[in-house]
């Protein structure tokens, strides 16, 4: 072979083994993996949504967060779903998630439907990236097609939850940063916060920027005159902190483009959303106006983040299990007798529905 064509030979076989490394990851992950296995999976899952979101109308923007909160740490293998036992520390008590998770129960009571119609098949982290974009259809967003494949983790980590989940006050270099350790561009963030659209968020969260911003005594500057005034009514200085304030003062339950359009006339609720458009001279301002002026393309780039963030760190093949129930590792679900097992489920219930 002359040596010209032998190089090229050996440059494409390089090519193809990096290649095939670079999609390892989620090389496994398939739209289709339940098509033999659980073909009622999707409609289950829409059914009880749909039935949830009629009474909850909140619970589809919980879930997402859910999903979110699941992927950032280790990746998303339904680690936060796991509760304490004797040898998990739950990642619902860490900072971010404390009296903040919702949606737990919701799983919950879809594993269950899913455990009966294809007993020890659907792995408890599918099932919540699939409740995540059934959540956006249900809210007016955009649906796609959800690789899947995911198992399920044998352990959790409250300490990584702190430290990989951002917080409401960070700048913008600190959000890049915490969205570039999961692999995520500045695009990504942007279009992720979107999901900023809907939900709540409580009052301790965000009211430095209301009384006394960067302990100036006074409100940030960036905050909106009349909706500074609307939030001081829902949040008093001296309150009690948890009370919650909508997301979106519009359309408080839709996935939509509005949260651009907030961003845009110095609406955003938290710090970290306002930093999108309003710190100077930011690569994200023009991201926020492109997504504010038009849905379709808001759509667009909100699918592909989600479906990138949905295959961060997944378990698959032989990792990890199949739970059975989504709360426990399957070892520890076995060990449990019963009663414990049925009491921390009905105290769960109770809680879920107050926050
Ligand atoms: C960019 C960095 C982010 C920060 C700093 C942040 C922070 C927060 C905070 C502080 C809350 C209110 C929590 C509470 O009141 O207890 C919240 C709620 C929420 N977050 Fe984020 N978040 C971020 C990104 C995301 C992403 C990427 C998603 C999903 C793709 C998301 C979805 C939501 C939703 C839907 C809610 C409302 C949940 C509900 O009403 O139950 N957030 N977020």
């Amino acid at each position: 072979m002359n040596p010209l064509r032998l190089i090229g030979t050996a440059l494409c076989c390089v090519a193809i083994v990096f290649g095939g490394l670079t999609f390892s990851s989620d090389a496994q992950l398939d739209p289709n993996f339940y098509i033999r296995s659980c073909p009622q999976l999707q409609s289950i899952v829409y059914q009880i949504l749909s039935n949830v979101a009629t009474k909850d109308p909140r619970m589809p923007a919980s879930l997402i967060r859910l999903h979110f909160h699941d992927c950032f740490v280790q990746g998303c293998d339904a680690s936060v779903l796991l509760n304490t036992t004797d040898t998990i520390v739950t990642e619902q008590d860490a900072l971010p998630n404390i009296n903040s998770l919702r949606g737990l129960d919701v799983i919950n009571q879809i594993k269950t439907a899913i455990e009966i119609a294809c007993p020890h098949t659907v792995s408890c982290a599918d099932i919540l990236t699939l409740s995540a974009e059934i959540s956006s259809v249900l809210t007016g967003g955009p649906g796609w097609l959800v690789p899947l494949g995911r198992r399920d983790s044998l352990t959790a980590n409250q300490s990584l939850a702190n430290i990989n989940l951002p917080g409401p006050s960070f700048s913008l270099t600190q959000l890049k940063s915490a969205f570039a350790d999961q692999g995520l561009t500045t695009r990504d963030l942007v279009s992720l916060s979107g999901a900023h659209t809907f939900g709540k968020s409580r009052c301790f969260l965000f009211s430095d920027r209301l009384y006394n911003f960067n302990n100036t005594g006074k409100p940030d500057p960036t905050l909106d005159t009349t909706y500074l005034k609307e939030l001081q009514k829902q949040c008093p200085e001296d309150g009690p902190g948890d009370n919650r304030v909508n997301f979106d003062p519009t359309t408080p339950n839709r996935l939509d483009k509005n949260y651009y359009n907030n961003l845009q006339v110095k609406k955003g609720l938290l710090q970290s959303d306002q930093e999108l458009f309003s710190t100077p001279g930011a690569d994200t301002i023009a991201i926020v106006n492109r997504f504010a002026n038009n849905k379709i393309v808001f759509f667009k780039n909100f699918k592909k983040s989600m479906i990138k963030m949905g295959n961060i760190g997944v378990l698959t093949g032989t990792k990890g299990e199949i739970r059975k129930q989504c709360n426990f590792i399957n070892k520890e679900s076995s060990e449990l007798d019963l009663a414990t097992v049925t009491s921390t489920e009905s105290i769960e219930g109770g809680v879920v529905s107050s926050i």
